[in-house]
């Protein structure tokens, strides 16, 4: 996959997405991703100026749209196809495992960041752009998001997460939240590790772990449960919690 990344902000980037597995996926040329200087893109040539006052009156200054729209068009001619356009925006969908899952099928993506009031709409309309919210607060800018939606992508690509780093286990993939581990030493002051994790019988393990996720998202994320696959026992247990009050 590669990512391309329009910004006004492009040195914020490189500690983030070049270490760790991020930073090793591309090493390993499994993930391109590139970032660029949106007022690179500026059709004034001496200001680079990018943005302008909101009209009908708004407070603040929008980013125009035909920067960003000349960064997306040199980049299509460059790659020969068009991506698929992101927006990050606290008014887009809420980004979720199953969506970056979806995401990480693209074979490129362009993530547009917003500074400021935002971005004239024009340019999502023209360019067909989803809006991606990371969650229901305002940040000051697209940036943070950004970085956020292409860790989370980049880690759905093949090959990119190491055998023991799989996310099968972890929270969201199953549609429940992961369970507590533990490691050395088996008593850490004075709290000990739950021996049945070290008892070594993989099906009381299993049991103890399934046990663990439905409760802690049970008392965490009560909502989840409702959309989670559950056996009729669990239903019966977890989704009746009334009936364990009288
Ligand atoms: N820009 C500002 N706030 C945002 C959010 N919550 N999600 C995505 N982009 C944003």
């Amino acid at each position: 996959m590669r990512m391309d990344i329009f910004t006004l902000f492009p040195e914020l980037f490189p500690a983030v997405l070049g270490t760790s597995i991020v930073g090793r996926a591309r090493k390993k040329g499994m993930l391109q991703i590139c970032c660029h200087q949106l007022r690179d893109f500026s059709p004034d040539r001496r200001n680079q100026k990018v943005d302008d006052t909101v009209f009908g009156g708004g407070k603040g200054m929008l980013l125009a749209a035909e920067p960003f729209a000349r960064g997306i068009d040199a980049l299509t001619e460059h790659l020969g196809k068009r991506p698929h356009i992101l927006y990050m925006s606290p008014r887009g969908k809420v980004l979720s495992q199953p969506m970056a899952r979806r995401l990480a099928e693209f074979e490129n993506l362009v993530i547009l960041c917003g500074h400021y009031e935002g971005v004239d709409q024009r340019l999502l309309e023209e360019y067909d752009a989803e809006e991606v919210s990371i969650g229901d607060y305002v940040l000051t800018g697209g940036e943070l998001p950004a970085m956020i939606l292409a860790d989370a992508v980049s880690r759905m690509l093949p090959g990119v997460l190491a055998d023991e780093e799989c996310f099968t286990e972890e929270s969201h993939y199953s549609g429940l939240l992961e369970y507590p581990q533990y490691t050395r030493p088996e008593v850490w002051r004075g709290r000990e590790a739950p021996p049945v994790l070290l008892s070594g019988h993989h099906a009381n393990i299993k049991k103890w772990q399934r046990e663990q996720a439905l409760a802690v998202t049970a008392k965490n994320r009560p909502d989840l449960l409702l959309k989670a696959k559950l056996s009729e026992e669990e239903k019966e247990r977890w989704l009746a919690p009334e009936k364990e009050l009288h």
